[in-house]
């Protein structure tokens, strides 16, 4: 008989070792089933036994479903709030700030905020960036730190002269410098799955939350709340919302930002 999407998303969760419940449903199957048009998968079966034996396919799966788009100064007022508003404010208040980038895909998320710190002359010895996410071929990415145009959209004539090199031979590719580079910690990292430490004072988790179910979202953000400390900010992409923020213990301050009040 033929196996049915939901005997197929139980035992590509087994394989994949990652919780699909947690996403929204409909999206995973549309996701799997023009992943299988483009591969000539006929069914579900068949799917199954690629994940199972065929790493590339696998890697092939993970790459489509987790969806990597981002780009520098994604949603630029709310990079420009977090620049003349929260950042001021909590470097005035504290001398060292802990930010964490999850989920980061590329590095361009991270690295804007560097740019920004940079730009704000603070000494990096006042900071701490680091930048999580599942996927490890999108980690290596991030760690070369080679961008095309479609990531640079956002970045000014200035801010490409000051902080990236044209790559020698490629059309439209830069390398960003590694002093910002170097500003920025790398980790894989489940966010369903495994647990967080640390405590943050600015966490980013950006255009994640839409892919998610609505228990999902609700239960990290519980697990977000739990690592940031209070007078912290939660920075959301910008189509995110938390509905009922008090719940939380969060405040809407400004679009996409939320305030830890404990
Ligand atoms: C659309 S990108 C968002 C990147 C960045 N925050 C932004 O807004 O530009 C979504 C990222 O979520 C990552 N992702 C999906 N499921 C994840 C999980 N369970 N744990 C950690 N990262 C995950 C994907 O690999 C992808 O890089």
């Amino acid at each position: 008989m033929a196996v049915s999407f939901e005997e197929f998303k139980n035992q590509a969760k087994k394989i994949l070792d990652i919780d699909l419940d947690g996403y929204k449903l409909d999206r995973v199957e549309r996701r799997t089933k023009s992943l299988m048009r483009r591969h000539n998968v006929k069914d579900f079966d068949e799917c199954l036994n690629l994940l199972k034996h065929d790493t590339e396919f696998k890697d092939a799966y993970l790459n489509h479903f987790t969806i990597n788009t981002s780009e520098f100064f994604r949603n630029p007022e709310n990079f420009d709030f977090l620049k003349n508003n929260i950042f001021p404010e909590m470097f005035a208040e504290k001398r060292k700030i802990k930010i964490w980038s999850a989920p980061c895909s590329n590095g361009s998320e991270p690295y804007t905020l560097a740019i920004i710190l940079n730009e704000l002359n603070i000494d990096p010895s006042r900071y701490e960036i680091l930048a999580s996410d599942l996927d490890r071929s999108i980690l290596e990415k991030a760690k070369k730190g080679e961008y095309r145009e479609n990531s640079l959209k956002n970045v000014s004539d200035r801010y490409l002269k000051k902080y990236f090199t044209a790559i020698d031979g490629e059309n439209s590719a830069y390398r960003l410098n590694t002093d910002i580079k170097s500003q920025v910690k790398f980790e894989q990292k489940d966010l369903i799955n495994a647990p967080y430490s640390g405590s943050w004072d600015l966490i980013l988790c950006r255009n994640f939350f839409i892919y998610l179910t609505k228990d999902m979202k609700n239960y990290l953000i519980n697990k977000f709340t739990n690592v940031l400390n209070t007078g912290g900010y939660l920075f959301l992409g910008n189509t995110e919302y938390i509905f009922s923020p008090d719940k939380y213990g969060l405040e809407k301050i400004f679009q996409s930002f939320y305030k830890f009040n404990g």
